[in-house]
């Protein structure tokens, strides 16, 4: 019996996210029992940026749910995410989440390469904005296998299945999540499937995904991209993965030898601005 996890990012009960969540979960005929988690019901402080929980064997210093959430994570065999487009991007409770990523290094071994599916609900056709790289970005951080994510259109609470597009969707996720990684269809890029780019000149583009850097080229009206790794990757692999996290570790070093330097810069802006409290 296989144990999925379906990670909500949406406040409203009974939502599109959950909804979605829940269709899938019918349409996989792998055995399996369907766990929920709602990130809003979890208490998530922002990351304070203070690295301590590189070094502290106890983890994160912050009192708060963020181990009881991992806890659930690592134990899942496979992932459901699900979350609605708030303002053109995603529900921040999932960014919130992401950004104490850097606990979720203690855990590499057990989170490495979980299947997994993600959903952005969407109230208006067309209207994600960047929502849908929020989602593949936050599976690959996770450091998960993004199997496929997709956008569906609903803005109503219940309003995705008034159309069947989307009920065809949740059925595909389905097949998808215990299926062998299918290629990508369509212009993508050759790193890591991303298919969001910035354009740095009228050639040069970088994935939005992996944030690697490469050529856009038009060959029988088709753009390819040739992007290639960089020396400094976040998930390509799970040795990359492990590479980063001993970049980060040595971090602490590289502070202590340079700590005179970058007092040096900071102090010059110490007392300059009027800052408003609360
Ligand atoms: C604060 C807020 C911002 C939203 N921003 C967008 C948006 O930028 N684009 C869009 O198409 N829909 C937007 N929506 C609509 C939701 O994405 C849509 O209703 C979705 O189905 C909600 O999912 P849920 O039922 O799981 O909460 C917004 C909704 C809220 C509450």
């Amino acid at each position: 019996m296989k144990k999925i996890l379906g990670i909500i990012g949406s406040p409203r009960k009974l939502g599109n996210s959950e909804i979605m969540v829940k269709e899938i979960s019918r349409h996989i005929s792998v055995p399996h029992e369907l766990n929920l988690l709602r990130l809003q019901d979890f208490k998530i402080l922002p990351c304070r940026g203070c690295y301590q929980c590189l070094f502290k064997t106890e983890g994160c210093v912050l009192d708060d749910d963020l181990n009881a959430v991992l806890k659930v994570l690592v134990d899942a065999d496979a992932l459901i995410v699900s979350a609605p487009t708030y303002f053109l991007g995603l529900n921040a409770s999932v960014k919130c989440f992401l950004d104490r990523g850097l606990s979720f290094y203690s855990d590499i071994e057990r989170l490495w390469n979980k299947p997994a599916v993600g959903v952005v609900t969407t109230g208006i056709r067309g209207k994600e904005g960047y929502s849908l790289l929020g989602i593949q970005s936050f599976l690959k951080l996770i450091f998960a296998d993004d199997k496929d994510s997709r956008v569906v259109y609903g803005a109503l609470p219940g309003e995705v299945f008034m159309d069947e597009e989307n009920t065809r969707t949740a059925k595909e996720l389905a097949s998808a999540l215990f299926a062998p990684t299918a290629e990508r269809k369509g212009p993508c890029c050759p790193q890591c499937g991303g298919d969001t780019f910035r354009f740095m000149d009228n050639t040069t583009v970088r994935c939005m995904l992996c944030s690697n850097s490469g050529k856009m080229r038009v060959a029988d009206g088709r753009p390819t991209f040739e992007v290639g790794k960089s020396d400094h990757e976040f998930f390509s692999s799970k040795a990359a993965v492990l590479e980063h996290k001993q970049w980060l570790l040595g971090m602490r070093s590289r502070f202590i030898q340079q700590k005179k330097a970058l007092k040096e810069i900071t102090r010059q802006y110490l007392k300059q601005g009027i800052w408003i409290k609360p």
